[in-house]
């Protein structure tokens, strides 16, 4: 049987009940696959690499080597949460590797959205090569493939974003105890598996992150703008009863100043543009109806709080013919 197949017979996990008998027969298999071996895992803290993680944390414990690369292109509290839930929480082995300078410099300059998402996508695979060349005896690569993702692969919409690429004497046996679920799945298994809320229920994220939110070549300043301004939208839409609503919303800094005026001052700044979008699928999408009330008061906040910011637009656009995300 192709074992890429979701056979026909399987049920759909919607319950706990159904996820934890799920999990009870993954934890017997990654078990009787792994033996006492051991397994390497990227763990970005999105959904799905961070249901890998929980799953294989039960079945094999310290066998699990999660690394964790910071690229400076995380959300606000996001390098904080994979620590505090992995390392403190469920004792996993994991390790955290700084690599904001490293990214930051080779992004440096690039402003071509599509050569930025190289770089960053390149960098990764040397960061992780680099620290699976200081562990021993890995013989297992672990992946948080869904099943979307092979169905997509199939369709060549697009490779399924795995660790793909690494050099030839480093191919590990793959370990991928997730690839028949789809997202809704995921997120059952992976509330049964104890992770909190805002690792489950998070709205999707691009790889390349805020990279491609810090429109043009990202600046220290300007990505910290987005960074921040992203934290207080987000908080905001929690308070206000849009988390888990809206499919999908951030903010992006275009690389240009206006004038404005802060007390009583001339204050040239950058805009900060919000996005709040629904879709089913990605492909098409309609923009949220934002109450103006709110969108006033996140405008008085990221203007207040956030340095260098003088305005805030939200964007009207559907998909098409606007994309999602600004690059
Ligand atoms: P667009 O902008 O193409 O976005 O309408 C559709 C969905 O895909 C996400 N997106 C990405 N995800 N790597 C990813 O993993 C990328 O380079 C990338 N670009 C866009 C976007 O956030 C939206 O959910």
């Amino acid at each position: 049987m192709d074992s890429n197949k979701r056979p026909e017979t399987m049920e759909r996990i919607t319950t706990p009940e159904l996820a934890d008998a799920f999990i009870a027969e993954q934890v017997k298999e990654l078990r009787e696959q792994i033996g006492d071996k051991k397994v390497l895992l990227a763990l970005s803290g999105g959904v799905d690499s961070s249901v890998v993680a929980a799953l294989l944390i039960k079945a094999v414990g310290k066998q699990l080597v999660c690394v964790h690369v910071n690229h400076g292109l995380l959300r606000k509290g996001e390098p904080e949460q994979v620590i505090e839930v992995f390392r403190n929480q469920m004792d996993a082995n994991l390790v955290y590797v700084d690599a904001v300078d490293r990214f930051l410099d080779k992004l440096a300059g690039v402003s071509e959205p599509e050569k930025k998402r190289k770089i960053i996508g390149a960098e990764f695979i040397r960061v992780f090569e680099e620290e699976a060349r200081k562990l021993d005896d890995i013989e297992f690569l672990a992946q948080g493939t869904i099943y979307p993702d092979i169905l997509e692969s199939e369709d060549g919409v697009k490779a399924h974003h795995n660790v793909g690429g690494l050099p030839e004497d480093l191919q590990f046996e793959l370990v991928e105890p997730v690839k028949l679920l789809f997202k809704d799945e995921v997120r059952v298994v992976g509330k049964a598996l104890g992770l909190p809320d805002g690792m489950v229920y998070r709205q999707p994220f691009p790889g390349p992150g805020l990279g491609v939110r810090c429109l043009g070549a990202i600046t220290r300043e300007r990505l910290e703008c987005v960074r921040e301004s992203d934290a207080i939208l987000r908080e905001e839409f929690a308070k206000n009863g849009l988390e888990g609503k809206v499919w999908q919303y951030f903010t992006a800094i275009p690389d240009i100043k206006s004038v404005g005026v802060k007390d009583g001052k001339r204050y040239e700044g950058y805009p900060v543009i919000i996005r709040a979008i629904n879709t089913t699928d990605a492909m098409t999408a309609t923009v949220e109806n934002v109450p103006f009330e709110l969108l006033e008061h996140i405008t008085n906040r990221i203007t207040k709080e956030v340095d260098g910011v003088n305005r805030v637009l939200f964007d009207l656009t559907p998909k098409p013919c606007g994309t999602i995300e600004w690059e």
